[in-house]
């Protein structure tokens, strides 16, 4: 068997196998629902009257806002924009699970306590 023949099986093998595409790999590794960026807010000083992007997807690599990341990871979840009246720091939430996006409301203590449930039950198997 010379060496073009051993590629060609070689190929011919390889195509026995689902083959996924790139796209499709990505759409596997993309998110619906958001993700914790971390387990308690930030807190962030901001400029009354400028406008800001609120990461909710909780990908972003800039917490708590929003650097585009969601565009591969989480198309499905779109950054909320808001623009505050003042001047002031605030705590803008990064688990993601706010019912006052952008601001925390306290919801990440439900994510920790959820958290602790899941690491004891493993120490208890
Ligand atoms: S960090 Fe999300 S509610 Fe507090």
């Amino acid at each position: 068997m010379n060496r073009s023949s051993t590629l060609f099986t070689a190929v011919s093998s390889w195509r026995r196998f689902p083959v996924s595409s790139a796209s499709t790999m990505q759409r596997r590794l993309m998110s619906s629902k958001p993700v914790a960026a971390a387990r308690l807010p930030k807190r962030v000083k901001l400029t009354g009257g400028k406008r800001y992007a609120w990461c909710a997807c909780g990908h972003s690599q800039k917490q708590p806002f929003c650097d585009g990341a969601h565009r591969t990871l989480a198309p499905d979840i779109a950054p909320l924009r808001f623009t505050p009246d003042k001047e002031g720091a605030v705590m803008l939430c990064a688990c993601k699970q706010t019912k006052n996006a952008p601001y925390c409301d306290g919801s990440h203590f439900k994510v920790i306590f959820q958290d602790v449930v899941k690491s004891v039950k493993g120490v208890f198997k």
